[in-house]
């Protein structure tokens, strides 16, 4: 499960996820207003992580709805029950392939971001979407396309740090620049009214920045195994985005974001 996903699990990436979600948070709760989230629904995020984006459906579906938080990572799975219990929000979560369908025909929301760039196979993973909600029902994934990440003013770091992703995802199957192709991946696996919106999240306070340092420390199992860097080029890249970021005068502008939605045919 999994074999293929390239960023250190668990508590290693906890607070890089919780500052990549403050990143992403205003894009993705307009996305997920857009996509018809409200009270009452049944949501499934796959591929939740540590689950931020499970609990923040869960409290747009009071009353009587919940959200189902789904991954490979155990270990993130447990922080994503905790941070729930915390929030007092009724979020459930389960271990789970993203290409397995976690139950048919029941959701009305399947949504996954940052997931299907990681995956050898992507088509089957939104057919298992398509597949858990119910007839009328929305399928939203949010992924990007690698080769905008920017800094301004620019910061080679930056330009090296997405060459050296691009790489590494690539070397394990994954395709980074996924974002322009999701509209007609969310076609093939039979969705309609298929709607997209790209977003660029910045980044401008140093908390937020180094979330890109973090990415680059948690990343160094597999960027050495795709020879995507050697260990001592990872040292410097790593010193070099952290400097860049606590650079009070630079704004990182996070590589463009794809939001797409489709509904599950009614008949
Ligand atoms: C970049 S993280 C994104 C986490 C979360 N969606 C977010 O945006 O904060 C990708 C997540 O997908 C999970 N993942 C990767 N491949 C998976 C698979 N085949 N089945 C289930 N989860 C998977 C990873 O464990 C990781 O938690």
């Amino acid at each position: 499960m999994a074999g293929e996903y390239t960023i250190a699990g668990g508590l290693a990436d906890a607070r890089r996820l919780a500052r990549q979600a403050h990143v992403m948070e205003a894009a993705t709760l307009a996305f997920l207003s857009s996509a018809g989230l409200r009270p009452g629904w049944l949501s499934l995020d796959v591929g939740c992580g540590d689950g931020q984006v499970s609990i923040a459906m869960a409290r747009a579906s009071v009353p009587r709805g919940r959200a189902v938080g789904v991954d490979a990572d155990a270990e993130s799975l447990l922080i994503a029950q905790r941070s729930a219990t915390r929030a007092g929000v009724e979020a459930v979560f389960a271990q789970a392939d993203a290409y397995r369908p976690i139950a048919v025909g029941v959701f009305d929301l399947a949504y996954a971001r940052l997931v299907l760039s990681h995956l050898i196979e992507p088509a089957a993973a939104l057919r298992a979407m398509v597949a858990a909600v119910r007839p009328g029902g929305t399928v939203a994934v949010e992924d990007l396309y690698l080769g905008t990440l920017r800094s301004e003013p620019p910061a080679q770091a930056l330009n090296d740090l997405q060459d050296i992703y691009g790489a590494t995802v690539r070397f394990h199957g994954g395709d980074p620049t996924i974002g322009p192709r999701l509209p007609a991946l969310l076609s093939a696996a039979g969705l309609e009214c298929v709607r997209e919106r790209a977003v660029h999240n910045p980044m401008r306070t140093v908390a937020d920045k180094l979330f890109l340092a973090e990415l680059v420390r948690n990343m160094r199992g597999s960027v050495l195994a795709a020879r995507a860097a050697s260990a001592d080029q990872l040292d410097d890249l790593c010193a070099r985005v952290e400097n860049a970021a606590r650079d009070p005068r630079t704004v990182f502008y996070q590589a463009r974001i794809h939001q797409v939605q489709g509904r599950r045919p009614v008949t």
